[in-house]
């Protein structure tokens, strides 16, 4: 499948990944983006950290799949105050600067959605981007708008050997770079709704109420994605995390939506069932109160669902549903302690593609 043909080629929407559990979410972002009809070009830049498989899967979406240096702070001790290690890596989000065969872009991490078209973000110039909900006089830098540049690139990653970042992260490094973002022409300001995170602070309920209708690109900030989620196809429902109740729930219609698009849109062969274990795993669904789980599995054993399994033809709403699957195993492991056997057995194994990329 190639990528749908942009009526803008000279504008891109970008985003990055940098290992493979991040490229669900990327694919999410490029069809909710094909969804709002939007005219620009979609481009992801990878490290070569992210396998040929998910470069294939991502090249049948966007228009330009980059690789690029991986770039690292390597600051554990300002990392530590945002509590997220793995984000040093997230320096190599500057690399977006080189693309200059774009003349403008709206880069978008990979953990975002949008659910309005927001087209009219290209009419903005660098460096436009919404406040961050944890200092506001700072922008967060998982949505902006910017030109590429090559000479904007060199003076970030001069910028960021002398001077590093404040939270470790490129948010730091880049609310350093643009330090007068906050009192700069409001045309450099986007409205919260382009950049929708959630927050417990009392006031975010009653306006999530009242403006919830105006949103644009919802960004599930954090270290719980939509992805380490499940779904639950009987209810229509996310399943959310044991213990993320009180930072989710808010934003649960918007995970709803992810998902929605996760289970229509992105082909079933690459569709991963894990066990449910959060935060690693990565999308899992359920096909809810079917099959019976005192049902026996009489095709369980037959080669040709092992073999259509292997072929990546799997009925992850029926007979390869997770319940089953994990009655089928739990039924081995339980035959296997009676009789102290050590033989393999005939399912299929389940994949916990976050924890063989890592
Ligand atoms: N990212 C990545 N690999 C990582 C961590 C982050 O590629 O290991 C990219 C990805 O595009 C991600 C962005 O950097 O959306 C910023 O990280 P994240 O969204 O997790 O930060 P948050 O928005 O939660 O602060
Ligand atoms: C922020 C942003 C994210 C950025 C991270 C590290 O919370 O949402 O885009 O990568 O901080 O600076
Ligand atoms: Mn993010």
């Amino acid at each position: 499948m190639a990528p749908r043909t942009p009526a803008v080629a000279d504008q891109a929407f970008v985003t990055l990944l940098t290992n493979d559990s991040y490229a669900t979410g990327a694919l999410v972002l490029a069809h909710s983006l094909h969804r709002v009809h939007t005219t620009r070009s979609l481009a992801v830049l990878v490290t070569s950290d992210v396998s040929q498989e998910r470069r294939e899967q991502l090249s049948a979406v966007f228009n330009l799949v980059q690789e690029v240096p991986r770039l690292d702070s390597e600051d554990a001790e300002n990392l530590r105050l945002l509590n997220r290690p793995e984000l040093g890596v997230t320096f190599t989000k500057i690399n977006a600067w080189t693309l200059i065969q774009f003349n403008k872009c709206v880069f978008l991490d990979a953990d975002t959605l949008v659910v309005r078209n927001v087209d009219d973000l290209f009419d903005r110039p660098e460096l436009s981007a919404a406040p961050d909900v944890g200092w506001p006089d700072c922008f967060n830098s998982g949505v902006f708008v910017f030109k590429p540049d090559r000479s904007t690139y060199r003076a970030l990653l001069e910028h960021a050997k002398k001077l590093g970042s404040f939270d470790g992260g490129d948010q730091g490094l880049l609310n350093s770079f643009w330090s007068n973002w906050a009192c700069s022409d409001p045309s450099h300001r986007l409205p919260f709704v382009y950049n929708l995170t959630v927050s417990t602070s009392y006031s975010y309920a009653p306006a999530l109420k009242r403006f919830g209708s105006d949103v644009r690109i919802i960004h599930f900030i954090g270290s719980i994605k939509p992805w380490h989620h499940s779904y639950s196809t009987a209810a229509d429902q996310v399943i959310l995390c044991p213990g993320t109740a009180t930072t989710q729930e808010p934003v649960r219609k918007f995970l709803n939506i992810w998902w929605n698009i996760y289970i229509t849109e992105i082909p079933s062969p690459y569709l991963v069932l894990t066990p449910p274990t959060p935060p690693l795993s990565p999308p899992y669904v359920s096909s809810g109160p079917y099959p019976d789980p005192s049902e026996p599995l009489p095709e369980a054993e037959s080669e040709a669902w092992r073999a259509s399994w292997e072929q990546g033809q799997i009925d992850y709403m029926g007979r390869d549903s997770f319940d089953r699957i994990q009655q089928h195993i739990d039924s081995l492991i339980n035959s296997t302690e009676t009789t102290a056997s050590t033989e393999t057995t005939d399912a299929p194994s389940i994949t916990d593609e976050a924890e063989t990329s890592a």
